[in-house]
C-alpha cells in the first residue's frame, strides 16, 4: 500500500493505471480523522485542523460527484465525540451550518442529496436547522446521495435496532422467526443504503465505532495522511487500489 501522495504520484507517472469509470465504488465511506494533529503540528489550535478539514470535504465531495460515486458517507462525529472539551464540540457543530452555507447552492445544482445518519436527539436545534433545511431542499433530487454521520454510532444503532424489534415482536407485529439479516438492515439508520464498497480513514487504522455491520464485506484502506491534507489525488489512489481488489465474500474466484 502506497501512503504518501509524493510517492503516489510517482508511483501513478510510471504505472500509467487509469481509474475504470466502469468500476467505480457505489458506495464510499471516510472516516476523516487528524484534524487535531494537523493543526497542532502547526501550533494551531485544534479547531483550526477541523475549519481546514472542511476545504477536504468539499474536495472530496466535488470529486466523487464528478467520478459517479453514488453515496458518499463522511463521518463527522460519533457518539464518543462528545467527551471532548466543549469548545471543540460547539464549534464541531457549527461547522455543518458554515459548510452549508458555502456550498449548498452547488450540491442542489449539482443533483446532490443530503442525508443525516446517526441521532438526531442531542444534536443542537441550530446544527439539525441546518442539516434538515439541507435535507429538504435536496430532497427531490436523484443524484449522489451526500450522507453526514453525525452523532453517529454504530453500538447505539445496534442497540436501537435490538429494542425496535424487541418491542415489535412483543406486540405481535414481527414474529421472531422471520428476524434475519434483511430485517436487521432495514432497522439501522442506513436501512436505505447499499453498504459501503469502500471505507476510507485517514491517519488512524481502527473502525472508531463506524457502521460496524454495513462494513461486513467492505474493501478497508488506511493512509497516513491528515484529513485536512487529503486531497483528490488520495481519493483517486484509494479507488484505484479498490479497482485492484478481488471481492470475494467467501467464495472462490478463478484470479484468486
Ligand atoms: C477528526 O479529527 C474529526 C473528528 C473526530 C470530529 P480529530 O479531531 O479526531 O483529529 P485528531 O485525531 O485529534 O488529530
Ligand atoms: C473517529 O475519529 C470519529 C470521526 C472521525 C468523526 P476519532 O478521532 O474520534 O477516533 P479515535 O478516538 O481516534 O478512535
Ligand atoms: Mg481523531
Amino acid at each position: 500500500m502506497l501512503h504518501n501522495l509524493k510517492k503516489w504520484l510517482k508511483w501513478k507517472k510510471t504505472n500509467k493505471e487509469e481509474l475504470l469509470l466502469e468500476n467505480i465504488p457505489k458506495h464510499v465511506a471516510i472516516i476523516m480523522d487528524g484534524n487535531g494533529r494537523w493543526a497542532k503540528k502547526r501550533g494551531l489550535p485544534r479547531v483550526a485542523g477541523h475549519r481546514a478539514g472542511m476545504k477536504s470535504v468539499t474536495e472530496i465531495t466535488r470529486a466523487a460527484h464528478e467520478l459517479g460515486v453514488e453515496v458518499l458517507t463522511l463521518y463527522a462525529f460519533s457518539t464518543e465525540n462528545w467527551k471532548r472539551p466543549k469548545d471543540e464540540v460547539d464549534f464541531l457543530m457549527k461547522l455543518p451550518q458554515d459548510y452549508l452555507a458555502s456550498e449548498l447552492e452547488d450540491l442542489v445544482q449539482k443533483n446532490v442529496q443530503i442525508r443525516l445518519l446517526g441521532t438526531e436527539e442531542g444534536l443542537p436545534s441550530h446544527t439539525l436547522q441546518a442539516l434538515f433545511e439541507a435535507r429538504q431542499r435536496t430532497e427531490q433530487n436523484t443524484g449522489m446521495i451526500l450522507n453526514f454521520a453525525l452523532n453517529y454510532g454504530s453500538r447505539a444503532e445496534i442497540v436501537q435496532m435490538v429494542k425496535e424489534i424487541s418491542s415489535k415482536v412483543k406486540s405481535e407485529e414481527i414474529d421472531s422467526d422471520q428476524i434475519d439479516e434483511k430485517l436487521v438492515g432495514q432497522f439501522l439508520h442506513s436501512s436505505e443504503m447499499i453498504d459501503p464498497d469502500l471505507l476510507i480513514r485517514t491517519k488512524e487504522i481502527r473502525l472508531s465505532n463506524f457502521m460496524l455491520w454495513q462494513l461486513a464485506y467492505t474493501e478497508l484502506w488506511f493512509i497516513d495522511v491528515y484529513w485536512p491534507d487529503f486531497r483528490r489525488e488520495n481519493f483517486e489512489q484509494a479507488i484505484l487500489e479498490y479497482q485492484r481488489r478481488v471481492r470475494r465474500y467467501g467464495t472462490v474466484k478463478e484470479d484468486s
